[in-house]
């Protein structure tokens, strides 16, 4: 039984992407792994935040964990500031990390710009998440592309530790999924979705109703070609929506370029909303169930309890391992 980590921001508008790189493949392991996930509220952070709705979002991304088909009994569901390890062995990481290798994360390059007053957090973020990791012993990261860069530098850091000190941690890696791992932006497709871009239409949200996953995909910026065919380098658009009807329907890409041969986009799109809003209509009803449910707070407090304890236990080899307390 392998051990399975993975962790989401708590940073509102989680959408398609997130559960199509990310969600669902928590979803696909918790039957035959041991699996641990986390609402990474720390990480958020590095940005600043509105405490009121932090803990809004905590909640919800909780209830979404639980809606898309996560079980308490099977996985450790909990919120990462409630284990104070994470930040503990996140120092100890810094200690053995270079200015350098964090200098060429792309992550911080795009949300930093460049400035001089760009959060220190923002910069130490990939180490905070290595932690988040190589806290738990973690065999199995599944996580959408963009976080490929900072499953390396876990690596890096694990393999550097090890060889320094002995055997410390496990060395982890990361878990992609061919259709999911990189759902782009519906407005420019050559942009990942993401959670805080400007354009709502840009990305479908999991929390969505029929109506504005309508306007969002219809609106969607395809090209003047007008056939439906894969081909990310010339039909970005169109290629970044079949990726998205395949993953939902789980329909094979050619399979669906057969099915639409000699269609229209407006067709195309027209089913592809019904497909998506089918795929998540279920998942929205879970979530209003759940979400002001007293058991959301209870699984939550349960899961960082048994966080902890396996935590604790890391962290109490690591402080054997650097020789810190008593
Ligand atoms: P976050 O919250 O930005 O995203 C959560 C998950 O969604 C994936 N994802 C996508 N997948 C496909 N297409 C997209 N457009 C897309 N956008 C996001 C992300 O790859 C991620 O898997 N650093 C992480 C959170 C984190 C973490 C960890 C993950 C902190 N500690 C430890 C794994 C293990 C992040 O910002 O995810």
């Amino acid at each position: 039984m392998k051990r399975v980590f993975s962790g989401v921001q708590p940073t509102g508008n989680i959408h398609i992407g997130n559960y199509l790189g990310a969600l669902k493949q928590f979803v696909e392991l918790q039957e035959e792994n041991d699996c641990i996930y986390c609402i990474v509220d720390m990480h958020s952070l590095t940005l600043p935040q509105d405490p009121k709705l932090l803990r809004k979002n905590i909640l919800d991304v909780a209830a979404l964990y639980l809606a898309v088909g996560l079980d308490p009994e099977n996985s450790i569901i909990f919120v990462q500031s409630d284990v104070p390890g994470h930040a503990e062995l996140a120092w100890i990481l810094t200690c053995n990390s270079y200015t350098g290798e964090l200098s060429r994360m792309t992550q911080f390059k795009q949300k930093s710009k460049g400035s001089e007053s760009a959060p220190t957090g923002l910069f130490t973020y990939p180490i905070l998440m290595a932690a988040d990791i190589l806290l738990y012993d973690t065999d199995v990261v599944p996580v959408g592309n963009d976080q490929k860069q900072h499953i390396e530098i876990t690596r890096d850091l694990a393999l550097r530790v090890n060889n320094r000190c002995g055997e410390t941690f496990v060395v982890p890696e990361g878990r992609f999924l061919k259709a999911g791992a990189r759902i782009m932006s519906l407005d420019d497709p050559t942009s990942k979705m993401s959670k805080s871009a400007e354009n709502v239409h840009s990305r479908i949200s999991l929390l969505d109703d029929a109506n504005k996953i309508k306007k969002s995909i219809m609106k969607s910026t395809t090209d003047s070609e007008g056939s439906i065919r894969f081909d990310i380098e010339n039909k970005p658009g169109i290629s970044n929506l079949l990726n998205i009807y395949s993953a939902f329907s789980g329909m094979d890409i050619k399979e669906i370029e057969k099915k639409y041969e000699g269609c229209g986009y407006g067709t195309f799109k027209k089913d592809l909303v019904e497909v998506v809003v089918e795929a998540i209509s279920p998942i929205q009803q879970r979530f209003h169930e759940i979400r002001n449910s007293s058991e959301l707070v209870s699984i939550l407090k349960d899961g960082g309890q048994r966080a902890n304890a396996i935590a604790e236990k890391t962290m109490k080899r690591v402080k054997d391992v650097f020789g810190l307390g008593i």
